[in-house]
C-alpha cells in the first residue's frame, strides 16, 4: 500500500467492513469526531482517499475541505449523491458497486410487484386485526401474463426482465436509447409506455437528469388499474402526484422502496392498503451487502496499489 495514503471513512458502514478499514488501511471514522468542519479544517489535507456510501455520499463542500483528494470509493450503486462533475474538475477518481447487487433488487422489486397486485403485506394485516373471522379477503390483481413496462433497461432492469419471464410477462422498456441486445420492445415516449403497462418498474437512475421522469402526466397515463412499483431512487417520480393520484385512486398501487426525502416518507400514504412501503432495502441481505463491502475495499486496493479503479463510475 502506498505509504502515504490516508483514508478518511465517512458515516457508519457495515460493521465488518469498519474492521478492515481500520486494520488494513487505518481509516479515520470521520463520524467518530464530535466537529467533523473542524476535524477537516486541521486534518482534511492529509487525505487522500475517501470512503463513503450512496447514502451518505460526497458533495463539493466535503470536496474542497480534502484538498488532497485522489479518489472516492462508494458503497453502492447509484451515485447521485457523489458529485462526480466537481469530482472530475478536481482529479479525483470515483468508484461504486455495480453488478454484486443487481440480483437482490430484482428478487425484491418482484416480491414487491406480487405484494402490491396480491396484496400480501395487507391481507397479513388484515387477518392480524382478526378481520378473517368476519369474512374472506377481497379478490386482488392477477400477476402472471401482464403487461410490465420498465423505465431503465440497465444492468439491474435486465434481472428484471428476467424474472418478469418466469411469470410469462409481456416486457417493453423506456431508455433514452434503446439496447441493442435484448428482444425487449423499445417504447421511445415514456408516457405511451405507462399507458401500455398494467405494472410500471422504475429501475434508472437517480439525480438530477431523471428528476420527476415520472410526473403527474406518466402518473395519470398508467391510470386507474396500474401499479407503480419504484426500486431506484425516490426522486425519478414526483411524489406529490404520485400521493394525490394513490389517495384519490387514480392509479391502483405502487411499492416503494424509495422516497424523495428518506427516511421520511408521506403520511397520507401511512394508512393505504394499496400501497407498499419499505425502507430503502433493496439491497439489504446479508450477502449482497457483504459483496458490495468487498467491491467497495477491493476499488481501494486496486487504487493504492496500482492506481486504477475496478469499477470506476465514469
Ligand atoms: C443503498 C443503494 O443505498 O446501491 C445503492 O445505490 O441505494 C443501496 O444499495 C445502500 O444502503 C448503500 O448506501
Amino acid at each position: 500500500m502506498n505509504s502515504r495514503a490516508r483514508v478518511l471513512q465517512k458515516g457508519r458502514l457495515l460493521p465488518a467492513m469498519e474492521k478492515v478499514l481500520a486494520e488494513e488501511f487505518a481509516a479515520h471514522r470521520l463520524a467518530d469526531e464530535a466537529d467533523p468542519e473542524a476535524f477537516l479544517k486541521q486534518h482534511g489535507a492529509e487525505f487522500t482517499a475517501l470512503v463513503t456510501s450512496a447514502r451518505f455520499g460526497a458533495d463539493a463542500k466535503l470536496m474542497a475541505a480534502l484538498p488532497s483528494l485522489k479518489v472516492i470509493c462508494s458503497f453502492g450503486v447509484g451515485y447521485d449523491t457523489i458529485d462526480v462533475a466537481e469530482a472530475v474538475r478536481r482529479g479525483v477518481a470515483v468508484s461504486n458497486t455495480p453488478d454484486v447487487l443487481n440480483d437482490c433488487v430484482a428478487d425484491l422489486t418482484f416480491g414487491m410487484l406480487i405484494d402490491v397486485a396480491r396484496g400480501l403485506s395487507a391481507s397479513d394485516r388484515f387477518l392480524r386485526r382478526g378481520e378473517w373471522l368476519k369474512g374472506a379477503y377481497p379478490l386482488q390483481t392477477r400477476v402472471s401474463g401482464k403487461r410490465l413496462g420498465i423505465l431503465g433497461l440497465g444492468r439491474i432492469g435486465r434481472m428484471i426482465a428476467k424474472r418478469a419471464s418466469g411469470f410469462d410477462m409481456q416486457i417493453r422498456y423506456h431508455n433514452r436509447r434503446p439496447v441493442t441486445d435484448v428482444a425487449y420492445g423499445y417504447e421511445p415516449s415514456l408516457a405511451a409506455l405507462a399507458e401500455w403497462a398494467e405494472f410500471l418498474v422504475v429501475a434508472s437512475a437517480g439525480g438530477a437528469e431523471t428528476r420527476h421522469l415520472v410526473s403527474k402526466e406518466i402518473i395519470e397515463a398508467l391510470g386507474k388499474d396500474g401499479f407503480l412499483i419504484n426500486i431506484s431512487r425516490g426522486t425519478v417520480i414526483d411524489e406529490t402526484a404520485l400521493v394525490d393520484a394513490l389517495v384519490h385512486k387514480r392509479i391502483a398501487g405502487a411499492a416503494l422502496d424509495v422516497f424523495e426525502h428518506e427516511p421520511k416518507v408521506p403520511t397520507e400514504l401511512m394508512n393505504l392498503d394499496n400501497v407498499v412501503l419499505l425502507p430503502h432495502v433493496g439491497s439489504g441481505t446479508h450477502e449482497t451487502r457483504q459483496a458490495m463491502a468487498n467491491l467497495t475495499l477491493d476499488n481501494l486496493r486496486s487504487w493504492l496499489e496500482k492506481g486504477a479503479l475496478l469499477t470506476p463510475v465514469s
